[in-house]
Parts: structure tokens; sequence; C-alpha cells
């Protein structure tokens, strides 16, 4: 069995909100929680996808485990060893073994600078090479990802959508990681290009020896790419397991819904746009106002019901948990 290199316990985040209220003449800060309470492990070697939702908190997650945003609860442990988000050298360790390509390819290549100099940003985290030494594997990693040498002297504006993500790749991986971490990374992209971005991706993970945390809406994306997965909902993630079994037998009535609505809507299961998903709950289960299984105990909030290597956040399975405390 492969190794645990990433957990996440019980992390939440949260960002401060423009509104403050005064109570007594005291003002006081609001929160929104964009992440509640989730936990999961990725497994050395996995493609663990992570599917939800416009603002769901996928990128509050992924920004929170190269240490972007620091949760202000729960932990991260990487590799086994915990991370203190008040410690640079942790924040360090984190950003130097896991590499992250962001949402927007755009917005993340720095328009002024020529391609070589974009890559070479990757290498503000590691003092130990020289400009020739930096040089070198600029060039070999520009290979790698399949851009011509000639690209290094261009500018951002002058490249495809599909170069541009190349380059991101590039500054990802000019120094080795552990995982990398890729934030929507063919959702700007056309269909046939996306198709060449993910053989691409799976080629390097196969000769980096990467994991890989794949953040995404399409679910034919999460079926192609992954081997376990998570399903966020509103900042809670409401089941996680393996991706044949969760396509073939969905657990939690969310999941479950977003297949079904795929079965019956346009091909390019983006559900996104296509599935008319309901208010989240304030009280009780967070997906009581859509959930079509609802009864009685969902006024309450449910806990994480292990089942093997399946975990479901859902009343329905109550009598499991109780057959496993007997
Ligand atoms: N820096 C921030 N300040 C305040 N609120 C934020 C910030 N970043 C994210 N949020 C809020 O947190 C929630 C989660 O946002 P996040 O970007 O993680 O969602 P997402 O699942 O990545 O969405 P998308 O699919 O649109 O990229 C949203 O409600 C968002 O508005
Ligand atoms: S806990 Fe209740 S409301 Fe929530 S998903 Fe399960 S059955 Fe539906
Ligand atoms: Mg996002």
């Amino acid at each position: 069995m492969n190794n645990k290199i990433l957990e996440v316990r019980s992390i939440s985040v949260r960002f401060k909100t423009k509104t403050k209220f005064k109570i007594i003449l005291k003002e006081v800060e609001r929160y929104k929680i964009a992440v509640d309470n989730v936990s999961f492990d990725v497994m050395e070697g996995d493609t663990f996808g992570l599917v939800g939702e416009t603002g769901s908190g996928k990128s509050t997650i992924a920004r929170t485990l190269v240490g972007i945003y620091k949760p202000f609860t729960g932990e991260i442990y990487f590799m086994g060893k915990k991370i203190d988000f008040k410690r640079k050298n942790d924040l360090l360790y984190l950003r130097k073994n896991i590499g992250i390509v962001f949402q927007d390819p755009v917005g993340s290549l720095n328009p002024k600078l020529k391609v070589r100099e974009i890559i070479r940003e990757g290498f503000s985290i590691e003092e130990k090479y020289s400009k020739s030494e930096q040089d070198k594997l600029i060039v070999d990693i520009t290979r790698k990802v399949g851009l011509g040498e000639s690209k290094l002297d261009s500018y951002p504006s002058e490249l495809s959508g599909g170069e541009k993500q190349r380059v991101s790749l590039a500054r990802a991986l000019v120094t080795q990681k552990k995982i990398l971490i890729l934030d929507e990374p063919t959702s700007s992209l056309d269909v046939s290009i996306q198709a060449q971005i993910l053989n691409l991706l799976r080629k390097l993970k196969s000769d980096f020896n990467l994991t890989y945390i794949f953040i995404t809406h399409d679910l034919n994306v999460i079926r192609y790419m992954c081997n376990r997965m998570g399903v966020l909902y509103y900042g809670q993630l409401l089941e996680t397991g393996n991706v044949k079994e969760i396509y073939e037998s969905p657990l939690h009535p969310y999941t479950a819904d977003l297949m079904n609505a795929n079965l019956t809507l346009d091909s390019s299961l983006d559900f996104t746009s296509q599935y008319d998903i309901g208010e989240p709950s304030r009280k009780g289960c967070i997906y009581k106002n859509s959930c079509k299984k609802r009864f009685e105990l969902c006024e309450n909030p449910p806990n994480d019901v292990e089942l093997g290597e399946r975990k479901v956040k859902c009343w329905l399975y109550k009598n499991i948990i109780e057959t496993q405390r007997m």
C-alpha cells in the first residue's frame, strides 16, 4: 500500500468580510467560512480529485496547502510532519515540496516578463542553484512540457492558451516537487487543447514521480485523471473515496444528484452551469434544502461515517456507525 503523503485534519479557513457590526458599542468582525472542517488524506502517487461547484472552496483549499492562507482550526501533516503555519521554515518546506498551477493561466503570468524569467520565478524558494544551473534546468523543463525552446524569449501575450499553461507547469516543476496542485488546469482551454494538456500531465506525473491534487468542475476529467476524489459543497467535504466506486455507487445524496444530472445533461458534464443546486442550509445538514432523502435527523449536522476507504457525511448511514460501535 502507498504511503500517506498529506493529511488534512478538520481544517477550516475563513475570510474577514467588509461588514462589521456593533454589539454594545464594540465593533465585531464578521467572517465568511470558505472551508468548513475538511479532512482528507492523499497517498503517494495518487491523483486526488477535488470537485465542487463554484465557490465551494476548492481554490481556498489549494492555496492553504501551499501556505498562502492559514487555517484557523485544524492541522495539516506533510510527509508525517505537522505544519506550523506561524513558522516561516514550515511554510518554506510546504512551498519547496508542493507546487501549484493557479486557476487563471493568464493572470498568474507576469505580462512584462519573458517566458525564461517567468520559469525562473520557480527558483525563488531554492537558493542552491547558480544562474547557469538555473538556465540549464529551464531549458530541460521547457522541453519536458513540450514547449519549443524558441518560446523562452517570448512574452505571455505571444503565446496560445495551451502554451501559457505549459509555462505555468514549467515554473511549478523547474525545481523538484512531491505534490503538484492543479487548479482547473484545462477549464480555460479549447476541448482539443484540453486533451493535449491532460495527456501531458499524465506523462509528467510518471516522469517526475508526482502526486497530484486535481481541482476541476468537469466530472469527465475526474474520471479520466483521478483515482481518488472528494466532493465539496459550500466548504464542506461531503464524500471521499475511490473514483470508480463513487461513480458506480455514490453514497451521498448530493453526489448521487450530480451523477444523475450528468446522465441526462449535456456531455460536457460541467454541472456548475447545468445543475440547479439549491442554497445550503444554515442549520443541520448543509444539503438539507435540496435533499430528496431528508428525514428528522437531518435537522442536526451529520458527522463523517467511514465505510472502508469511503467517507460520507450523511445521516442515512447512521445505522452503519451504530453497527460499527457494537
Ligand atoms: N481572498 C478572499 N477573500 C474573501 N473571500 C474569499 C477569498 N477567496 C475566496 N473567498 C470566498 O470563499 C469561497 C470559496 O472560494 P474559492 O475560490 O475557494 O471557490 P472555488 O471552489 O475555487 O470556486 P471556483 O470554481 O469559482 O473557482 C467563495 O465564497 C469566495 O467568495
Ligand atoms: S443528512 Fe439528511 S439531508 Fe443531509 S444528505 Fe443525508 S439524508 Fe440528505
Ligand atoms: Mg477556484
